[in-house]
């Protein structure tokens, strides 16, 4: 039997219904509206559509959103005193700096201008810091998006072998601290494999939750899979362009070998990626709510 779909943009779109209500709430009850503002900095095509989808869900919701898009050539010094403008500005709860950055600015010291408390992507060290504790006040959102899909579909975290493929800042270190941390949600046995591991095979094949976040398309194969695993997809590679420009995208698992052995697969696109901007919506919400000292 094929595999289930879990498909996060039907569960995305449920959530996303939740803080609607709750952001007229905070408007009609304390007068207080969410603001984010994302940055993007240059022309990237696929940050613009990442930044766009962002900024159209933030609209949904009745947030107030700034776009501030940036010349490729924008000095260091100038982001560094834009992004100092918005920590100062009360009106904006949440900044989101779109990544990768041009090669001439310092990613790290940028992330580390930023206020932690308007810090809703938590790359911040403190919040990079808070979570690998276990006290964070915001979760990263690709994987908070993960573990939130994993849990609405009943699927059985603790105790689970979950191997996580790839280590990267955003994805692959965070959610392997998250799915070993003693919560709800988590206690799993976590294996993460990279570049440099020997027989990446021979750990995805015990995964009970395997998550392929290599960036590499379709890098994980069926016979990489142990029959009966949840597969969580979290690559967006371009591989080409529709008639009308939309992009074609694939993930990081061989989609059709893989939903013929799993239990359950996140489709590409409509799986990982809504979830991600809508946990994005979330911390918003959050960072609105401590601002003006507001209770859940
Ligand atoms: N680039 C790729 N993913 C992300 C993300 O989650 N946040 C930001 N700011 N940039 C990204």
């Amino acid at each position: 039997m094929p595999a289930k779909l879990l498909k996060g943009a039907e569960v995305a779109k449920e959530i996303r219904e939740e803080l609607k209500a709750e952001v007229r709430q905070l408007q009609s009850k304390h007068s207080v509206v969410p603001g984010l503002v994302t940055i993007l900095v240059g022309e990237n095509p696929a940050s613009q559509s990442y930044v766009r989808a962002k900024q159209k869900t933030a609209h949904e919701l009745g947030f107030y959103s700034v776009q501030d898009n940036q010349p490729a050539d924008l000095d260091e010094e100038a982001l560094l005193g834009l992004i100092d403008k918005y920590n100062r500005d009360p009106k904006i709860d949440g900044i989101l700096v779109q990544l990768p950055l041009p090669k001439h600015v310092n990613e790290n010291r940028v992330l580390l201008s930023i206020d932690p408390g308007k810090d809703v992507d938590a790359f911040h060290p403190v919040n990079v810091g808070k979570l690998m504790i276990g006290e964070p006040d915001y979760l990263p959102c690709t994987p908070a998006g993960i573990q939130e899909l994993l849990v609405r579909s009943g699927t059985e975290i603790s105790g689970a072998e979950v191997v996580v493929v790839g280590r990267s800042n955003i994805v692959g270190k965070p959610i392997a601290v998250m799915l070993m941390q003693k919560s709800r949600g988590a206690n799993a046995t976590v294996t993460v494999c990279h570049t440099r591991t020997r027989d990446v095979k021979y750990h995805t094949r015990r995964a009970d939750i395997l998550i392929a976040a290599a960036g590499v398309t379709e890098y994980v194969k069926g016979d990489m899979i142990k029959p009966g695993a949840v597969v969580i997809d979290v690559g967006v590679n371009e591989v080409g362009k529709t008639p009308d420009g939309k992009r074609i995208l694939k993930g990081d698992v061989a989609f059709d070998e893989a939903v013929e052995i799993a239990s359950a697969i996140t489709p590409v696109p409509g799986g990982v990626g809504p979830m991600t901007i809508t946990m994005l919506m979330k911390n918003t919400v959050r960072a609105c709510k401590v601002h003006n000292k507001i209770k859940d």
